[in-house]
């Protein structure tokens, strides 16, 4: 019977182990898969402290006049849940390093880039601002 729950439980630490491993590989890859592509579209080296900077930088909208930055809607601490500046819902925290889910997803990191550059910079990231960003949110 001791033998058994041993068992049981080291295939459930195994499992456990397993799970987490992958939840890591699946951000890993998907990072890494994005910085290539950003590179082969012109990027050069990814600098975590100017992603800082473009994080932090506030910017005049033309048409309301409203100040708007990245840190508006997911807050200055990354680890912290954030609160969209329009629609007031919660926003889940942003560092990787307690929300397992983020930057997992190519595609929707892409499409959040899109959307949120546009909406806080008035016009699309490059590349390089992307690249610069999503290295420095990866060490969150
Ligand atoms: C108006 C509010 C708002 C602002 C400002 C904002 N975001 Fe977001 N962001 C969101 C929402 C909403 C989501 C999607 C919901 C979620 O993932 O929790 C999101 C998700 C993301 C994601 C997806 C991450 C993932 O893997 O889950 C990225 C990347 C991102 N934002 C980057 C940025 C950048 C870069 C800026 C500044 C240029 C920015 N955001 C500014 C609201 C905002």
């Amino acid at each position: 019977m001791a033998i058994k729950v041993n068992r049981r439980m080291m295939s459930a630490i195994f499992l456990v182990g397993i799970s987490c491993g992958l939840v890591v590989t699946a951000q890993v890859s998907a990072v890494q898969e994005l910085l290539a592509e950003y590179g082969r579209e012109g990027a050069g080296k990814y600098n975590a402290v100017n992603g800082e900077k473009l994080w932090k930088r506030v910017q005049v909208d033309a048409k309301t006049g409203q100040k708007r930055s990245c840190v508006t809607c997911h807050t200055n601490d990354l680890r912290k849940p954030g609160k969209h500046a329009r629609t007031g819902k919660l926003i889940k925290p942003m560092a990787p390093s307690v929300n397992a889910d983020r930057l997992t997803d190519k595609k929707k990191i892409e499409k959040w880039f899109h959307r949120n550059c546009k909406w806080t910079l008035g016009r699309i990231c490059t590349p390089q601002e992307k690249a610069d960003i999503l290295a420095y949110l990866a060490n969150q």
